[in-house]
């Protein structure tokens, strides 16, 4: 079955470079200047307004000032903003507010690109929509089949799924896609990548002629908005110049390590850092990942891990330990580069540089949520200089070699 595991974001390891490979003349812009500053000039239905409210929110983000009322309107939207300004919300919003509750069918699809991603957007509808009687369900490969099918049948008014299992579930007519009037895109530029592009055209064709187009993400490159052209109409685009991606709060750093070989001592000194509060350790393989973990554990450094190989199930409790804060250090691929949000991460570790400059930004944003602090090192060997500097240079940003008192900027 075609499910988000084939790919891991180049998480495999086996998307080669791609750095400084495009040309970026930065035609489009934001089309878009209207603002809300506040949820109580939305609109909104009271019930939803209070579910704004009651989990804790009380200004909406620069992103949900701009996007949550066109995405109302109807229009195509396409909203980039950086790394946990509340992207998620943006949409979960919008949705909450235009679905018609006492209608039990599927009105709203949202497709994101790894199962963790599709779960936690879910228990955000939800508890957003905790004043309304809406049903969001999770359609996620390395599920229960007949379970998922079960769910479905039941009537959920938002679906948020992976799009392999998603695709799964239309084919046997258990998601009805009739009256879907909303197609959110999480991650868009990563969903309409070359590992998931065709899945996302597959999906999309079943959707009716009329349905909404809303695409988020906190990186949109240009090749990426030349595709929205084939199915997006004229849609309002909110989008921040690739020079403020970085965000303030994360201090960048590197460490020269000169060798491979020397990672690994680099990252045991470090071990005292990474556990001030949490911290998530990037390398390029699932093999990686394994390796590196059990080299952490013959040393007595308690560490958890997390990849593609992993059955659901054990993913699921990964994941569960490190929200809850019980497992403090992470240690896995790309997988988690994108949309993962847990609030106490301020330390990233890229272990290996990304292989493309997009996950760069969307590893750091792990950590420093919501204009919370944050940092990340980059482990750099001769061979990845010339990467880093394209970084730097690309995205307008320092990096500088990481101080002594690292652990005090945390
Ligand atoms: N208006 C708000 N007020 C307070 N907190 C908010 C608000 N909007 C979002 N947040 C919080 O900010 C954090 C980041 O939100 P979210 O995960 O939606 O970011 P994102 O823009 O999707 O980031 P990414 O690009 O990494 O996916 C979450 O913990 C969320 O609860
Ligand atoms: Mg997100």
């Amino acid at each position: 079955m075609a499910e988000e595991s084939r790919r891991e974001g180049g998480g495999d390891g086996q998307d080669g470079l791609d750095y400084g490979s495009r040309m970026d003349p930065g035609l489009i812009e934001s089309n878009w200047d209207e603002v809300v500053e506040k949820f109580d000039d939305m609109n909104l239905k009271e019930e939803l307004l209070r579910g704004i409210y009651a989990y804790g929110f009380e200004k909406p983000s620069a992103i949900q000032q701009r996007a949550i009322i066109p995405c109302i309107k109807g229009h195509d939207v396409i909203a980039q903003a950086q790394s946990g300004t509340g992207k998620t919300a943006t949409f979960a919003i919008s949705i909450l507010q235009t679905i018609d509750e006492k209608k039990q069918s599927c009105q709203a699809l949202i497709l994101a690109p790894t199962r963790e991603l599709a779960q936690q957007i879910q228990k955000v509808v939800i508890a957003l929509g905790d004043y309304q009687d809406i049903l969001c369900h999770a359609c996620i490969g390395g599920t229960n089949v007949r379970s998922d099918i079960a769910k479905l049948e039941q009537g959920q008014h938002v679906v948020v799924g992976t799009p392999g299992r998603v695709y799964d579930m239309i084919n046997r007519n258990a998601l009805d896609t009739r009256f879907i009037r909303m197609f959110v895109l999480d991650e868009a530029d990563e969903m309409l990548s070359r590992g998931f592009k065709d899945q996302i055209y597959d999906v999309f064709r079943k959707m009716p002629s009329n349905t909404q187009v809303v695409l988020l993400s906190a990186t949109m490159p240009m090749e990426v908005l030349d595709v929205t052209k084939r199915f997006m109409r004229d849609p309002v685009r909110i989008l921040v110049k690739k020079e403020e991606l970085t965000l303030e709060g994360i201090k960048q750093f590197y460490v020269q390590v000169e060798k491979e070989e020397w990672k690994l001592e680099t990252l045991c000194d470090l071990y005292e850092t990474l556990t001030i509060t949490q911290a998530v350790i990037f390398v390029n393989t699932r093999r990686k990942v394994d390796w590196l973990t059990e080299k952490m554990h013959s040393r007595d450094f308690t560490v958890s891990s997390m990849h593609g190989d992993m059955e659901q199930k054990d993913r699921d409790i990964i994941m569960k330990e490190f929200r809850s804060g019980s497992s403090r250090v992470l240690i896995t691929t790309d997988l988690l580069a994108r949309g993962i949000d847990v609030q106490q991460v301020s330390l990233v570790i890229n272990y290996d540089l990304p292989a493309n400059r997009e996950n760069y930004i969307h590893r750091i944003g792990r950590g420093g949520r919501f204009g919370r602090k944050g940092v990340a090192i980059n482990f750099i060997t001769r061979d990845d200089e010339r990467m880093l500097k394209d970084i730097e240079v690309f995205y307008n940003t320092q990096v500088d070699e990481m101080p002594m008192n690292v652990a005090d900027l945390i």
